[in-house]
């Protein structure tokens, strides 16, 4: 059984995503000790952003020499996460959704063809033989019937990408409220690792 853990706060130590993923980790490796698992900073180790020639290396175009590191590390984390059986991500908000160095991950993921691919019904999910689990962390509230709840693109955001390539049910463990004071911030990291420590993980 292949793990792979992402995390991409910027803030270290202090990320609140990052210690509840770390949880998430740390119940699949108490529940199956010879689980694989491999893990990604996409802040220590950020993905370029997406360009022309790159799509056009992507379909069949030989690749500018300049542009040979890139593609090897598109390949390198696409096919670390078609192996994986089950993803781990940190995702805090910022500025209403995913940091730039997920959607960077993102963006090498989605592939025509390996994750999904376009038929007569449009398109279709390849990668639905998964399990996600997402440790998110925002600073405020954003709940159906809060004021703030159109602003929400991180869990939304995330839900819809992983279901176009077949992944219905990602799952989602969230600290909220993080910046409403320290009081909050410690009751839903407490929350939150307790969920991430009573999941169902073998
Ligand atoms: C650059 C930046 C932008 C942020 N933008 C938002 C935001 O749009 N909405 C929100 O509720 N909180 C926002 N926050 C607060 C974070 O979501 C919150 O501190 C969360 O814990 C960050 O996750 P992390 O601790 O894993 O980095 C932002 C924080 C930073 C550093």
């Amino acid at each position: 059984m292949k793990l792979l853990h992402l995390d991409s706060s910027v803030l270290g130590p202090h990320s609140v995503s990052r210690q509840v993923s770390a949880a998430i980790v740390e119940r699949f490796r108490q529940s199956t000790p010879d689980i694989e698992v491999g893990y990604r900073d996409l802040t220590l180790e950020p993905l370029a952003h997406l360009s022309g020639p790159h799509l056009a290396a992507n379909q069949g175009a030989a690749p500018e020499a300049a542009l040979s590191d890139d593609i090897a590390a598109g390949r390198a984390v696409l096919d670390e996460f078609l192996e994986a059986d089950i993803v781990v991500i940190g995702a805090p908000m910022y500025n209403f959704t995913i940091p730039s160095q997920l959607k960077a991950w993102i963006d090498r993921i989605l592939v025509a063809g390996k994750t999904f691919k376009y038929g007569p019904d449009g398109a279709e999910g390849l990668a639905g033989n998964k399990r996600v689990l997402v440790a998110i962390s925002r600073g405020g509230f954003y709940g159906a019937d809060t004021p703030a709840a159109a602003g929400e693109h991180l869990e939304t955001y995330l839900r819809w990408v992983f279901g176009f390539i077949g992944i219905r049910d990602p799952e989602f463990i969230a600290a909220d409220g993080i910046q409403v004071g320290p009081d909050h911030r410690e009751k839903a990291v407490t929350g939150a690792l307790k969920a991430a420590g009573d999941l169902k993980a073998a």
